[in-house]
């Protein structure tokens, strides 16, 4: 097993990659612990969980809701818990996302940890400490900065991850090696059926590597004021595409770091042969390299996202494979970018 510390200006946390489920209670405070998952990971590893209350929740972004958040509050209420409680999120990165925010704000804020059970919450969500909920149909527009205080990396749980579930996660890890680690993208790159199988050590390396990168960038910058931003790497487009056409977060990442490779072609940033080994290693890990939509509507949803200020975004381009920088940029600035020609 392998740990990774995460050092928030309030709290720290603790990643611990390949330690399993069945151990989760020796992680658990010895107070009052309640569990919030949601019915796939119930059904499957429910065997597996320690003899708390559960609270179930929905599926997929339409319930990332305060309307969810508020029917947890009341379930936290009927089983009495007080401020010496600890809520434990079993799940992919709604339930953490969730969790989190529950956790945050009830009896203003009591202890948390979660087990990642999707490739994406184990190499992202569930790292770095943002909790949140979406609002009127915008993705995570409520939410904090608050640690976890531990981090369960079963890599044995993503066995059972439908294979779309699994590209999400490989977007990230792409996300990943594309900002910051050159070495991990050749990784990608000479190993791709390897991953795609979940093979152990493959798998095991790339949720490290990952984790790793994104440790180090959070560490620096907890509040995204400056690095932590290059971690949006994709995300300008992603949100957007997939609240304009309603695809899953990898797809809208991936779609999105192919856009804003382009741009950092059209700006002179970075290279064509650069930017053609992007799009062959998305679309070797099958993730899309485009998503249809109107310029006009993506243009609206990335003129509401909450990263907007005023008419600029922080928008990530890439210099160089493993290189990225943020750069302010009006919304004529982008709407002239995604009208001319690569
Ligand atoms: N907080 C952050 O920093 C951060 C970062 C990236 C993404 N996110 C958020 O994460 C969310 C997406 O997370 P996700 O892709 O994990 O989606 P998800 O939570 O919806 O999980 C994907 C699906 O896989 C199922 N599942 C999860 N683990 C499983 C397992 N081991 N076996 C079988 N089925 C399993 C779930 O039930 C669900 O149906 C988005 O809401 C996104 O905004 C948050």
């Amino acid at each position: 097993m392998e740990t990774i510390q995460i050092q928030g200006e309030t709290a720290s946390s603790r990643i611990l990659i390949g330690e399993s489920l069945r151990n989760l209670v020796d992680y658990v405070p010895q107070n009052r612990c309640v569990i919030i998952t949601d019915a796939n990971v119930r059904n499957y590893y429910q065997r597996q969980f320690p003899p708390f209350p559960v609270i179930e929740i929905g599926m997929g972004e339409k319930i990332k809701t305060l309307d969810t958040v508020q029917s947890i509050y009341e379930q936290l209420m009927d089983y009495e818990l007080d401020r010496s409680s600890f809520l434990v999120g079993i799940g992919g990165g709604i339930v953490c996302d969730i969790t989190g925010y529950v956790a945050s704000t009830y009896l203003r804020g009591i202890g948390f940890g979660y087990v990642a059970t999707s490739l994406l919450a184990q190499v992202d969500a569930s790292v770095g400490g943002k909790t949140g909920v979406n609002y009127r149909g915008f993705k995570n527009m409520i939410g904090t900065f608050n640690q976890p205080q531990f981090v369960i990396c079963d890599l044995g749980l993503l066995q059972t991850l439908p294979e779309d579930e699994r590209w999400c996660g490989f977007a990230e890890i792409i996300k990943h090696a594309a900002i910051a680690d050159p070495d991990l993208f050749a990784f990608l790159e000479s190993n791709v059926d390897k991953a795609l199988e979940l093979d152990r050590e493959a798998i095991e390396k790339l949720v490290s590597d990952s984790i790793k990168i994104k440790a180090r960038i959070v560490n620096e910058d907890e509040k995204e004021k400056g690095e932590r931003r290059k971690l949006n790497f994709g995300h300008t487009f992603g949100h957007a595409l997939q609240k304009v056409a309603g695809v899953n977060h990898g797809a809208g990442v991936s779609a999105g770091m192919v856009i804003a490779s382009e741009f950092s072609v059209k700006t002179g940033l970075f290279d064509k042969p650069s930017h053609e080994r992007l799009r062959s290693l998305i679309a070797k890990y099958k993730l899309p390299l485009e998503v249809s939509a109107k310029n006009e509507d993506l243009l609206e949803a990335i003129r509401m996202d909450k990263k907007r200020q005023d008419l600029n975004i922080q928008f990530v381009f890439l210099k160089a494979i493993g290189q990225a920088v943020v750069q302010k940029m009006g919304l004529d600035e982008l709407n002239k970018l995604m009208r001319k020609e690569l």
